[in-house]
């Protein structure tokens, strides 16, 4: 199977993986509506195809995975619009953490905000040495918004997840992988034969034990649901203020922003 979207393409090769690109490498591949909508499309496709037994999420170029949600869309949102953005956003991603097959990033490059996000979705993690993971937010002053609060405290404990929230600083490859951001590293030249070694590996495990287990470990956390609502509503309640125009504005104009508070 190849399909190719708009701004991503879909591969299937004979072992039943298939590739996701995202690929808008001009843009550092950052999330605007249509890559958005792209995605879930393919996603569903994914999930039901059966020829499909997993998947690797990756970005075109050499420089990212994704450097998030694109600002220039971000940089039009209010309070209403806001709130709704972050909850599609929410939506989307939980496909990926909810799918009965295994659903693996492979971070070539930058994998800031929502690409960040996007890369904690997954099941599996596997990064190139020259990856770069953060949550740069609140440069903007916004929140992440596509699950980050939430997946981020999961995966590295709340005072790392606050350390990187909070801060705005990203981490290289070698450090996300101490915090158990991610799971492995390689060098880029064997970055995507490595994943698909480590995919190669699950698809020949019984399959419905892996769509269970998948289940299994989701169940940790699915429960109280409550964080996630919390998020979107503070992401819609910062689209609303000045810091949010003037940090968009300032990244979109190549400025350091002046935050006032309100
Ligand atoms: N949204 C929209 N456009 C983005 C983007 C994003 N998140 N990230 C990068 N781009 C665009 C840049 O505006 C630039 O476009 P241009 O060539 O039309 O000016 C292009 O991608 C290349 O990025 P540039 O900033 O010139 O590259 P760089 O090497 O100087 O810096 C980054 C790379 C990743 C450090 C920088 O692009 C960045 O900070 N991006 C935003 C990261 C972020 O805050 N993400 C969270 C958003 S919620």
């Amino acid at each position: 199977m190849s399909q190719t979207y708009q701004t991503l393409t879909l591969e299937t090769d004979e072992q039943g993986i298939a590739v996701l690109t995202i690929n808008r490498a001009d843009k550092l591949n950052a999330l605007n509506a249509e890559v958005m909508n792209d995605l879930e499309g393919a996603i569903m496709k994914l999930r039901h195809d059966s020829a499909v037994k997993a998947v690797i999420i990756t970005g075109a170029g050499n420089r990212a995975f994704v450097a998030g949600a694109d600002i220039q869309e971000l940089a039009g949102l209010n309070t209403f619009t806001g709130t709704a953005l972050s909850e599609r956003g929410q939506q989307i991603f939980s496909l990926i953490e909810h799918s009965a097959k295994p659903m693996v990033a492979y971070v070539n490059g930058y994998a800031l905000g929502g690409g960040c996000e996007l890369a904690m979705a997954c099941h599996l993690r596997i990064a190139s040495d020259t990856a770069l993971f953060g949550l740069p937010e609140v440069t903007l002053g916004l929140i992440p918004g596509y699950g980050g609060t939430q997946r981020l405290t999961q995966l590295v404990g709340k005072g790392r997840a606050l350390q990187l929230i909070l801060t705005g600083k990203p981490v290289k490859a070698r450090e996300a992988l101490e915090m158990g951001l991610v799971n492995w590293v390689t060098d880029p030249s064997e970055g995507m034969a490595t994943t698909r070694e480590v995919l190669g590996q699950i698809v020949q495990r019984g399959p419905v034990a892996v769509a269970k287990a998948i289940e299994a470990v989701n169940a940790v956390a699915d429960q109280p649901g409550k964080g996630y609502i919390a998020e979107a509503e503070a992401f819609g309640a910062l689209c609303g203020t000045r810091d949010f125009k003037e940090g968009t504005d300032a990244f979109l104009k190549k400025r350091t922003p002046v935050f006032n508070g309100n």
